[in-house]
């Protein structure tokens, strides 16, 4: 029995608040190097402190924005004023989160480039650890690929959700609310269609294994890739399609007892994320679940790019354009074009957090 069911039910349900989404911030030192690289800037830990000193000083995102997903760094470390990052995230009402994996590892009898997520062992003291000082919430990010030779395999598929499973109801026991992200990768010229039989599969065997595991799915979030072709495949599918076989997937599979389902952006453009998430939030379903957002490239890039390591406020206000642009998709409120965006593609062949 889980003892603080309640507290993560409550925390649950503020994550997946109407109107708001998560902001994934919590890039490994050598991910976040890539993007401070966009900008020129050496990865050295004043670097990161500003960045991130810079997101979580942005007045009004509370009213976007319910929790942010942090990297172990960005938990015990403080402003550069002195007071530390969770006490900012705390003054505009964000949830603080931990990302708990250690990150992917060939797994050997699969296929060729498959993975498994690392980090299960010793995870119950180590989200008690993360829990006392004012994380509230866990991400753990599996990865599945799709290709014309067999991936993924039935390997890949029941390790990574049995690996989801065990996270989960680690990091319940701990008190923090686990967010489950099985990723289907972009990469590949595989149609929308394929993706939608291969992500069925995938989320049955997620919560397959979260029966077994024992995971109280109320305290708990999905975080998914949207039903989207291959970044290679010849037709870009409209944000009707993307909307109705992303609503269809998770009618087939997410139960109706996880209050929310906060989608990655798995490298699409800023606007086209806002825009399927709007459509998504647009169209009849039965699912009773709140659909929104759990970000990290499409909250991130126009902020980067508009902050160049020294205009605070034009990061600000591209990171309220964006967080805002999405809060109203969430609600399917969203005018495209309505907020400024960065058009470049986020989109990286074999990319890796
Ligand atoms: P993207 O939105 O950049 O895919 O990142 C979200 C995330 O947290 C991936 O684990």
């Amino acid at each position: 029995m889980i003892e603080k069911q309640e507290e993560l039910r409550a925390n649950a349900q503020k994550l997946a608040a109407p109107g708001k989404g998560l902001l994934a911030v919590d890039e490994s030192t050598p991910t976040i190097g890539k993007r401070l690289a966009l900008i020129d800037l050496e990865n050295t830990e004043e670097h990161r402190r500003a960045y991130r000193g810079l997101l979580f000083t942005t007045e009004g995102l509370g009213e976007f924005i319910s929790g942010a997903i942090l990297f172990e760094e960005t938990l015990y470390q403080d402003h550069a004023d002195g007071e530390s990052m969770i006490d900012k995230l705390g003054k505009l009402g964000i949830i603080p989160g931990i990302k708990v994996d250690k990150g992917l590892r060939p797994l050997p009898g699969a296929l060729s480039g498959e993975t498994w997520c690392n980090g299960i062992e010793g995870l119950v003291e180590r989200a008690a650890e993360y829990y006392e000082r004012g994380a509230r919430f866990a991400k753990w990010r599996a990865v599945l690929q799709i290709s014309d030779d067999g991936c993924p395999s039935q390997l890949a598929i029941r390790e990574n959700a049995w690996g989801l499973a065990r996270y989960a109801r680690a990091v319940q026991e701990s008190g923090l609310v686990p967010i489950v992200e099985p990723e289907i990768l972009m990469d590949g010229a595989h149609s929308i269609e394929r993706t939608a039989e291969v992500q069925e599969r995938v989320l049955t065997e997620v919560y397959n294994a979260c029966a077994q595991n024992g995971v109280f799915l109320e305290g708990s979030l999905l975080k998914p890739s949207m039903t989207v072709s291959g970044a290679d495949h010849a037709d870009k599918e409209s944000p009707q399609k993307v909307a109705e076989l992303t609503v269809r997937t998770m009618e087939r599979c997410v139960p109706a007892s996880v209050p929310g389902i906060m989608f990655l952006s798995g490298g699409l453009t800023e606007e086209d994320a806002s825009i399927y998430l709007n459509t998504i939030n647009s169209i009849p379903r039965k699912g009773p679940w709140s659909m929104s957002f759990s970000y990290g490239r499409a909250l991130q890039q126009s902020c980067l790019r508009a902050w160049r390591g020294t205009d605070l406020d034009a990061g600000q206000k591209a990171l309220m354009a964006r967080a805002q642009a999405n809060s109203e998709a969430s609600l399917g409120k969203y005018v495209a074009g309505s907020q400024p965006s960065a058009e470049e593609s986020l989109f990286v062949a074999g990319y890796k957090y």
